[in-house]
C-alpha cells in the first residue's frame, strides 16, 4: 500500500559546512534529506568557523545556494559578544542558536549578562533556539516569560524538562519544544550494544525519560532530527564525538509506530511537517508530497545512506515502512533509492 504525506521539515540538522566537510556537505546532507522525505531543513551555526558574524554567515549561505538539494535555512550561533550583530542579521536567518551547554565544537555562551543581551536584543519573529539541559531549561524558561520572546527548545530528553514545559505552554508562555527520534526510540538500555555510536548531546536517557516523551507528544511541537554525522573513524577514536545521523531514519521509525499502533498517522504529520513549520513560519513548498510504502519489514541499514557518514544508530532495526517517492515543485527529487535532485536546485530560505 502506498500512502501520500506532506513532506516533512527537520528544523535541527548539522551540515557541517564550512570546515568540517569530511562529515557532511550541502550536497550529501540535502540528499539525505530528500532520502527521508525531509525537504527542508534549518541548519545549525556550530561549523568551522562557526556562523556567528556577517562573513562567515553571508559564505554558507553562498554554499548553501551552490550546493544543496531542498529547501535549507542557518541559524546564527550567539556568542558572547556577538548579540547587536545576530540581531542584524536575524532577517536572514531561521532563528539565533543558543548552546547553554556543553556539546559538539567550541560554541558556547558560558555568561548570564551575555544571555541576557541575546535576550534584549533580538528582534524575533524567529525564535531563540536553545541546547538547554536539566537546570538550563528552567533558567531559560524564565527568560522566555520575562521577555515575552519565542523561545525553541532544542532536543528534549528528560521527563522534568518536558513537565516544566508543559507547565510553561499552560501559563501562554511563547514556548515551543522538539524531540529527537533517538530519544524516542532508544535510551540507555542500548549504550552497551552501540558504544561510542550511542552517545550524543543531550545523552540517551533512562527508560522512564522515554516514557515521558512518548506520554507529552500532544504537547511536544515537532519532531527533529539533531542529525550530527561524525565519521566511524571519528567515532570509534579515542575521543568520540558526540552526535548521530537522523535525516534517513525518522519517517520510517514514525511511520513503524503508526503501524504498531503506538502513534496516529495525523500526529506523524504534525510532528514533522505542519508543527516545524509552524514554529518557523515556513510555507509547505508546493506540489510536493512523500509517497510511503507500507509493508515490510524491512530492516534499517547502513548500506544505501546518503549521509557521509556512512552509519546509523538504527542499525538492525525493523521498520514497516519506507520513503518511495518525494517531489518537490513538481519535480520527483528521489525515487526508489535514487535522488535525483542536483546539487545547487535547492533554494535558500530567508535570504533573498
Ligand atoms: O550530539 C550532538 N552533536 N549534540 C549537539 O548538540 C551537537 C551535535 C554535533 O554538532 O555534532
Ligand atoms: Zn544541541
Ligand atoms: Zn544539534
Amino acid at each position: 500500500m502506498v500512502l501520500r504525506l506532506p513532506p516533512a521539515a527537520d528544523i535541527h540538522v548539522h551540515l557541517r559546512e564550512p570546515g568540517e566537510t569530511h562529515k557532511e556537505d550541502f550536497a550529501t546532507g540535502t540528499a539525505a534529506a530528500l532520502a527521508g522525505g525531509v525537504v527542508t531543513v534549518l541548519a545549525m551555526p556550530n561549523t568551522r568557523p562557526p556562523l556567528t558574524e556577517p562573513a562567515a554567515f553571508h559564505k554558507a549561505l553562498q554554499r548553501a545556494r551552490q550546493a544543496a538539494r531542498c529547501e535549507v535555512g542557518l541559524f546564527l550561533g550567539g556568542t558572547a559578544g556577538n548579540a547587536e550583530t545576530a540581531a542584524a542579521l536575524a532577517g536572514q536567518a531561521a532563528g539565533l542558536k543558543l548552546y547553554l551547554d556543553a556539546t559538539y565544537g567550541p560554541l558556547r555562551l558560558e555568561g548570564l549578562l551575555a544571555l541576557l543581551r541575546h535576550f534584549e536584543a533580538w528582534p524575533g519573529p524567529r525564535p531563540i533556539a536553545v541546547h538547554a539541559e536539566g537546570r538550563t531549561v528552567a533558567m531559560v524558561l524564565g527568560l522566555a516569560a520575562l521577555f515575552r520572546k519565542p523561545v525553541h527548545f532544542c532536543h528534549v530528553s528528560r521527563r522534568e524538562e518536558i513537565l516544566l514545559i508543559r507547565r510553561a505552554k499552560e501559563q501562554g508562555w511563547p514556548v515551543t519544544c522538539e524531540v529527537t527520534p533517538h530519544h524516542l526510540f532508544l535510551n540507555e538500555a542500548d549504550l552497551p550494544r552501540l558504544g561510542p555510536f550511542g552517545q550524543m548531546r543531550p545523552p540517551l536517557a533512562s527508560r522512564a525519560d522515554q516514557e515521558a516523551l512518548w506520554a507529552h507528544l500532544p504537547i511536544i511541537d515537532a519532531v527533529a532530527t539533531d542529525h550530527a554525522p561524525h565519521t566511524i573513524e571519528e567515532k570509534q577514536g579515542p575521543n568520540p564525538p558526540p552526535g548521530v545521523p537522523g535525516l534517513e531514519t525518522m519517517l520510517p521509525l514514525l511511520l513503524t509506530a503508526v503501524a504498531e499502533g503506538r502513534l496516529r498517522l495525523e500526529e506523524v504529520v504534525r510532528l514533522t511537517a505542519t508543527g516545524p513549520r509552524r514554529i518557523f513560519g515556513l510555507l509547505e513548498p508546493p506540489e510536493s508530497a512523500v509517497e510511503v510504502e507500507w509493508g515490510g519489514p524491512w530492516t534499517i541499514s547502513r548500506e544505501g545512506l546518503f549521509t557521509k557518514c556512512g552509519w546509523t544508530p538504527f542499525e538492525g532495526m525493523p521498520v514497516r515502512a519506507r520513503v518511495r517517492r518525494v517531489t518537490l515543485w513538481g519535480r520527483v527529487v528521489f525515487e526508489d533509492g535514487r535522488v535525483l535532485a542536483p546539487p545547487g536546485s535547492g533554494r535558500v530560505l530567508f535570504a533573498a
